[in-house]
């Protein structure tokens, strides 16, 4: 597992929609009464600039999803390559059926200063969301909406705002899904020059 808790700095709040333009696969995390759970998401997008909103689309059988709405909060981390095992391993396996999913998992959980909600070490990227409750999505569409209260990023592969994993190690790539357990890695830059 590559660190990356050490080399966070803060996103500020009018460039952190960025984190989720690359489409990269996410692991949704909340906590509620001391219960924590963790679970990949790659249907997870910008809704709004500033403050910058998310949707995320979380399914009724997940238990993460009812700490989600009992909480009020939740986070999204953009794991590295470096711990798509251990992301696979939460995305496997629900804490329905497994109690302790997360010590299993591998996942080496810490978290922010001010907040419970757990996060896996190894992403390049952790965002902090409140609920923004809307009942109608969440049941007809498993759509949930969360505005960011904080955003930190890994300063080797995100920097004044732009991502810049063309200058930095490939274990530091976020992941991308597919379907199975296939990803791709970050790919290669192109600048349209107008
Ligand atoms: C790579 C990957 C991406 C996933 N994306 C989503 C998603 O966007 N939305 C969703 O509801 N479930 C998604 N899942 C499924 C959940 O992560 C999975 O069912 C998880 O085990 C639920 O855990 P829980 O019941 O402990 O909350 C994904 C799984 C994987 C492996």
């Amino acid at each position: 597992m590559v660190q990356t808790v050490d080399f966070l700095k803060e996103v500020q709040p009018d460039k952190s929609y960025r984190l989720l333009n690359i489409g990269a696969t996410g692991i949704v995390s909340a906590v509620h009464d001391g219960v924590e759970d963790l679970m990949p998401a790659a249907w997870i997008c910008p809704l709004d600039l500033l403050p910058f909103k998310v949707t995320a689309v979380i399914d009724k059988s997940h238990f993460t999803r009812p700490l989600i709405e009992k909480s009020g909060f939740f986070g999204i981390s953009l794991p590295t390559v470096s711990v798509a095992k251990e992301m696979m391993y939460l995305g496997t396996i629900s804490k329905n059926d497994e109690k302790d999913k997360v010590e299993k998992s591998g996942a080496e959980i810490f978290r922010f200063p001010g907040y419970d909600i757990p996060f896996m070490r190894g992403c390049a990227a952790y965002m902090i969301f409140k609920l923004v409750p809307e009942e109608h999505n969440q049941k007809t569409y498993d759509l949930f909406i969360g505005e960011c209260l904080g955003a930190w990023a890994d300063e080797r592969v995100f920097r004044d705002g732009h991502w810049i994993f063309e200058q930095a190690d490939p274990s530091l790539s976020t992941v991308h899904y597919v379907a199975g357990s296939h990803f791709y890695t970050m790919g290669r830059p192109h600048d349209v020059l107008l």
